[in-house]
């Protein structure tokens, strides 16, 4: 296994009814801007349990941010800040929502002229407001990761600094019974897709991680076409599991002392960026392309995870390979996600356009050991027509 260090200090609370233990994280006489996404929260009941959370505090609203933030969006909350002198921020929502608290965050008390420069520049960031989380929706692990992706004029970039990482976060798995069954396919495929980046690289021999991975993989595996099944779609046991995994797949813990791969997701950007396709559903159209074209690099582990994951244990190893692969693509299908570019309606006309982004945002070495170039890029696009 590789050197690594870990500290997630995140304090989660999870369970049903936990959107009250907001009232004792944040200090009393913080004054709290809620910052929300498109209206979900006040259908559902969310955000009158924040504000009977909220009761004994000074809090203002910040709403309207859209899926895949935007920078356009989010500098409209600095104004907000500053007028109501707003020290604390409670982001409630799913992947976008809290995203954008990230780097509103960071923004509020950046010192150089233009906050974009956070992502663009990769400036460093010195100060963020503190922030706690309401999660509706569990895929990303932003929750209790340091990480955020912002949009501006279809340039899709992440950003990351441990001060913007949540200082608590709410998993109430109740509040994920309003999602649609497109956004918890959504939520299970971006978890499996975040524990697949950081499994199937190359084995460094780290048995701890790599039996997380498995579980986290059988885990959604199992019950993420539950929460799509008319009869077990309103079960909170399924509804816990699947958040629990989503967070534990991105919170840094199974990523670290192994390789990371990133390449399905940084492919998959360029598809939200210029075509406004759902995060998730870039990732099942790519994936299963990638690890056909890397399956050279990935042998060892593509096949522990055809008999660990998938228990194929008949066939030569090629076969036992594309087995897994096939096996990955039905998981996919079953969680009512696309699997070809063509089921998001785009052809081999958009290639060369996918390709010029990723070149002008520096994505030319991707994958653990950096060799995914342009050209295996277009290979791997090709393949998913
Ligand atoms: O806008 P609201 O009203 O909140 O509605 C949202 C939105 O329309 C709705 N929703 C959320 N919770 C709900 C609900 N509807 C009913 N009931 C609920 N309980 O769902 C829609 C999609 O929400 P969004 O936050 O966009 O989804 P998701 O959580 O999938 O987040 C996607 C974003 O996260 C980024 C993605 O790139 C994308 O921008 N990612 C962030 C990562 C990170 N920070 O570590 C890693 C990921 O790989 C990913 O890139
Ligand atoms: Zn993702």
């Amino acid at each position: 296994m590789l050197n690594f260090s870990f500290h997630n200090p995140t304090k989660i609370h999870f369970g049903e009814g936990q959107i009250e233990a907001i009232k004792k994280e944040i200090p009393s006489n913080a004054r709290v801007l809620v910052v929300y996404g498109g209206g979900s929260i006040k259908n559902n009941g969310i955000f009158d349990q924040v504000a009977a959370a909220l009761s004994e505090h000074e809090w203002f609203e910040f709403s309207g941010i859209e899926p895949n933030p935007t920078y356009d969006t989010l500098v409209k909350a600095l104004a907000v800040i500053k007028e109501h002198k707003v020290d604390y921020l409670l982001a409630v929502g799913g992947g976008s929502v809290i995203d954008g608290s990230k780097f509103i965050a960071a923004a509020a008390l950046f010192e150089g002229d233009d906050p974009w420069d956070i992502i663009a520049k990769r400036a460093r960031v010195n100060a963020a407001l503190p922030l706690g989380v309401v999660l509706t929706l569990p895929a990303t692990g932003s929750e209790t990761n340091a990480g955020a992706v912002v949009t501006r004029n279809g340039n899709k970039l992440p950003f990351a600094s441990k001060l913007v990482r949540p200082a608590f976060a709410i998993l109430d798995p109740s509040v994920t019974l309003t999602l649609s069954d497109r956004q918890v396919s959504n939520g299970v495929v971006d978890a499996f897709v975040h524990t697949v980046e950081q499994y199937l690289t190359y084995s460094v021999n780290a048995k701890v991680q790599d039996r997380f991975c498995e579980g986290l993989l059988q885990t959604l595996i199992e019950d993420g076409p539950k929460a799509l099944a008319a009869d077990t779609r309103e079960d909170l046991e399924v509804r816990g599991n699947l958040m629990w995994s989503a967070t534990m797949a991105l919170n840094g813990l199974i990523g670290a002392g192994v390789p990371q791969d990133w390449a399905t997701h940084m492919i998959g950007h360029e598809l939200t960026g210029s075509y406004n396709i759902d995060h998730a559903r870039t990732l099942s159209v790519l994936l299963p392309s990638v690890l056909r074209n890397r399956r050279v690099n990935k042998r060892d582990k593509l096949l522990q995870y055809a008999q660990r994951v998938w228990h194929i244990t008949q066939g030569d190893d090629d076969a036992r390979i594309e087995q897994a692969i096939v096996k990955t693509e039905q998981f996919f299908k079953a969680m009512q996600a696309p699997t070809s570019l063509k089921d998001v309606d785009l052809g081999a006309s958009d290639i060369d356009e996918i390709l010029k982004k990723l070149e002008q945002h520096g994505m030319t070495a991707l994958g653990e050991k950096r060799d995914v170039t342009l050209d295996i890029s277009r290979e791997i696009l090709e393949a998913a027509l």
